[in-house]
Order: structure tokens, then sequence, then C-alpha cells
């Protein structure tokens, strides 16, 4: 393995620092690494070809007061290459705005999450106002460029897929809609190149939708009015249409006129889809009403005859209550646990003809995190690959290939003291088949005090990895990832791409 140190960010964080969700498998990192030629243990396909990207959040500043959420850590990218039958690694600081500038301050100046937003020093970000925009939630390639994003919404940095040094934040030829931000959770569509998104705020009317096209100029954006301020985290689409969420967990409205943020669950309250055709106005909305739940992630969606599919994970208790058990950070975070919100695969068929909608509990067991084969996006899928978690806090501890067809389940569990990532899909070079590929994802393994990236057959991912790639220094645990095909990243060569290149250049 051919490493060096090249970078390294100033942390003020404690020595002895006890929060849960900055030490152990959160313990952040302040190295920037370029690592080429990684040692593997197994052996990495040589049809294994492009980069799997993670999100991280790397706080490197104590909370401003002294209540840190895990979601508050900077953006910290890591990047695993695969070309030729060898991986090379890099992680580097997402360089936002609030990252910078608390390092020249050399202090938070920023409140996070859980704070009260006038601790803050500084105007902020995001859609509660007065946060730092970190961008650590997730990332997505999008003509040949990383995006990284908030979930509360904020800019997108661009990042080199390759380098990981920050290109700066889309514009979108000048039409960036700055005053709203971005939300996490951007669709990037392989079949098309567009972009999808969304964002939310607190005034009316409280979402918009847009589409940016392959050229990057944002082409299309329109209000989607909702009753009030709500938190959607995540959108669908199919071929011909984009979907929304309007789900009955948000903020408390008497509290929020005090400026207290307080997310409730509203049981009496429909959950409602927002379908509009990709291009289509506020007036095309249709609202679909299915059984109240918070749906944190979907999987997929696509067109069936007069339905739409869509997949994702139904919440049966999205505002667990605290049952007085685990300790005093297990029970300020019980909403991260996934055991806790008890999320299953859940399917929502909603008929464009008649209005209506069919619900269909897919599974019983709990996981979410759902990742498909990119191909697959908007179109019909039968696999998707979801984490399973640690019992009473934000780890993953597995994954789990759920076959939508026939109802089987196949797992892999890392091991006591071994946590994932989200685990993305990498399609084999030539392939035809949905699953005929390889699973990535990156574990922070407590009892070697280390990080490996992994390697599966995604046809046989209970057997285990294929390949081991060792990383220069243990990851911290985080929210998203995704992969991007050396195909798709300009600049990308290996002996693959080339190969295609000259079977194209011969047709
Ligand atoms: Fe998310």
């Amino acid at each position: 393995m051919d490493v060096e140190l090249v970078g390294h960010a100033l942390s003020t964080l404690p020595e002895d620092d006890d929060h849960p969700y900055r030490t152990g498998p959160w313990r952040p990192q302040t190295n920037e690494w370029r690592a080429d030629d990684l040692t593997v243990t197994g052996e990495i396909p040589a049809d294994l070809d492009g980069v799997y990207l993670r999100n991280t959040e790397n706080p490197v500043h104590p909370a401003i007061a002294g209540k840190y959420h895990p979601f508050d850590g900077d953006g910290m990218i890591h990047v695993v290459g695969f070309r030729d039958g060898k991986a090379f690694y890099r992680n580097r600081f997402v360089r936002t705005d609030g990252f910078l500038a608390e390092q020249e301050a050399k202090e938070p100046l920023w409140a996070g999450l859980a704070e009260p937003p006038n601790t803050s020093l500084r105007p902020g970000w995001g859609a509660r106002g007065g946060l730092k925009d970190s961008s650590s939630t997730d990332v997505v390639v999008h003509a040949g460029v990383a995006l990284t994003s908030f979930y509360q919404c904020g800019d997108l940095y661009r990042l080199d897929p390759l380098t990981l040094d920050t290109l700066g934040k889309s514009g979108w030829g000048g039409r960036f809609p700055s005053q709203w931000g971005v939300s996490a959770h951007p669709k990037s569509d392989e079949h098309t190149g567009e972009l999808l998104f969304f964002n939310y705020g607190k005034e009316a009317p409280y979402l918009h939708y847009g589409v940016v096209d392959s050229g990057n100029h944002l082409v299309h954006y329109i209000d989607v009015p909702l009753p009030g301020p709500r938190l959607p985290h995540d959108m669908a689409y199919t071929e011909h249409y984009a979907i929304l969420n309007d789900c009955p967990l948000f903020w408390e409205p008497d509290l929020l006129a005090q400026g207290v943020h307080a997310a409730r669950f509203h049981p009496e309250l429909p959950l409602r889809i927002g379908v509009v055709p990709r291009r289509g106005t506020s007036e095309q909305v249709r609202w679909f009403e299915a059984d109240p739940t918070y749906v944190l992630h979907w999987v997929n969606a696509y067109e069936e005859g007069d339905e739409i599919v869509l997949d994702g994970f139904f919440q049966d208790d999205p505002e667990p209550r605290d049952r007085g058990d685990g300790s005093y950070f297990q029970r300020m975070f019980r909403f991260l646990a996934l055991d806790r919100m008890q999320s299953h695969l859940h399917r929502w068929r909603l008929n464009l003809v008649t209005g209506q909608v069919r619900e269909e509990r897919l599974r019983d067991t709990v996981t979410e995190f759902g990742m498909i084969n990119g191909r697959h996006g908007g179109r019909r899928n039968r696999y998707a690959y979801a984490a399973t978690g640690v019992e009473g806090w934000f780890l993953f501890d597995g994954v789990v290939k759920h076959d939508l067809e026939t109802g089987h389940d196949e797992r892999y569990a890392f091991g006591e003291g071994v946590f994932g990532s989200e685990t993305a899909m990498a399609p084999r070079v030539g392939s035809a088949a949905e699953d005929d590929g390889y699973l990535i994802t990156i574990v922070t393994d407590m009892n070697r005090n280390l990080s490996e990236c992994l390697v599966f057959d995604a046809q046989r991912v209970g057997d285990g990895p294929i390949a081991r790639v060792a990383l220069p220094e243990r990851v911290s645990s985080g929210t998203h990832a995704t992969w991007a095909a050396g195909s798709s990243i300009p600049g990308w060569a290996s002996a693959a791409t080339i190969a295609a290149g000259l079977r194209m250049g011969h047709a």
C-alpha cells in the first residue's frame, strides 16, 4: 500500500470525549489520506470498475451549547476506487463555508440540531434556520461530479469524484434556489442524465420540486404547496413521474410559533404521496392518501399498467416514546435506532386511473437504507440491498439482499463489533442481469481498530466478502453512499473502459 497523509484538520474536541456519537465507531477523523494499491485479502474482480463514495458526519469542534447531535458533524467524503483489479482510497473534508469558517475561528460558530438556534454566532442555513450546512448527509454523482448535500437543505457541494477536491457549489447557471437550498436525496437518473430534486422550508409553499438536465442547467422548478411546514427526507421517481411526500410527522405548529422545533407524529392524518409528471406544473400534482407513517427512505418506484409501484420503508413507530431504559444517549437518540422506528419494507400501489392506493407489507423484519442497481432507478427492480441495525443505536450490523419477487432474503452479518456503511450495488462491467455485480461497503472494525472496504458478489451475499480492502485509518460511521461506474466519470481510464471504447470505435 502506497500511503500519504495529504491533509489534517484542526480539532478542538476533548481527549476524554464521552459522547457515543463522537467516540467508538463514530470517532471522527481529522486526517486526509491518499492511498494507492491498497492491500487486498481475496481478489478484486477486474470487471469491478468505478468508485464507491461515502459521506460521513465528522465533527471537529464540541457542540456550541454542549448538545451534539450525530447529524451535526462536518461532511467528510471517502472514495474507494476499483480499477484493473486494484483499489485506491482518498478521504477529504467537504470544504463547506461552515467548515472553513470554524477552522479559521478555531471554535464552533453554529448551533446543532439539538441546540437552541439563538446560540448560533452567525446566520446559518437549513430548513430550520440557523444551522451549519455541513453537507454531511448524502452523496450522488451527476454529470460526472460528486454532489454532497445536507438533510435540512443547503448548497450542493461539487467534488471531483476521484481526488475529492471541492470544486465549489452548484450554481445551475445562476438559477440555484439559494434561499431554500436543496434537500439531501436528489436523484440522479442514469437513463436521462437528469438530476431530480426537492427542497422544503418554513415559508409557503413549503415544498418545491425541480429538474436539472444532463448539461447541469436548472430546466424545471415548481411550487408544491403543502398545508404547512413538513419534514420530507427523500423522494422517488419513475420513467414519467416524480414522487414527493407529505408525511404526518412535522414540527408541532404551536411550539414552532414559539421558535421551538419539536417533531411530532400525527396518526390521525394520512401519509400523502404527491405524483407529478417530471416536467409537470404545480396544478398537475396529484395527492394519494395512505396509512399514516413516516418514510425516511424510499427504495424505488416504477410504472406498471395503470399503477405506480412505490417501495419504501414503513415505520410502525415514527415517534418512539422514551421507555426509560438504555443510556441517556440511547434515550435521547432513540429516533435513530431502526428497531425503535420498526422500519420494514412496504409497497404502495398508486392507481393513476382510480386514485386509489393499495398497500402491502412486504417484510416484518426491520431493515432500512435500501439500495438498488442504479440502472433500475425509476424502472422495475427485483432486488433491494438494505441494512440491519444494532438495537438501540444508529449503527448497521449487516446487509440483506431482499428478493421482492420471491420474498426470499439473503443475509450477511458483519460480526460483533463490526459496523457497515450503506451498501451500494456496482453492476459488473458488461452485465445484463440486475444482480450481476458487486455490493460494496466500508466496515468499521472495533475489534481490530481498523476499517476495510468489503466487496461481495451480489448473487452470493450470504457467502461473505470476496475481497477485503485495507484502508489506512479507521473510518467513522456515517449515513449515505453511492456507486458510480468508471465509464460515467470524466478522465477515468482503465483496461476495461479502454477496451469498451475500442469496441465502440470498431462498431
Ligand atoms: Fe437519508
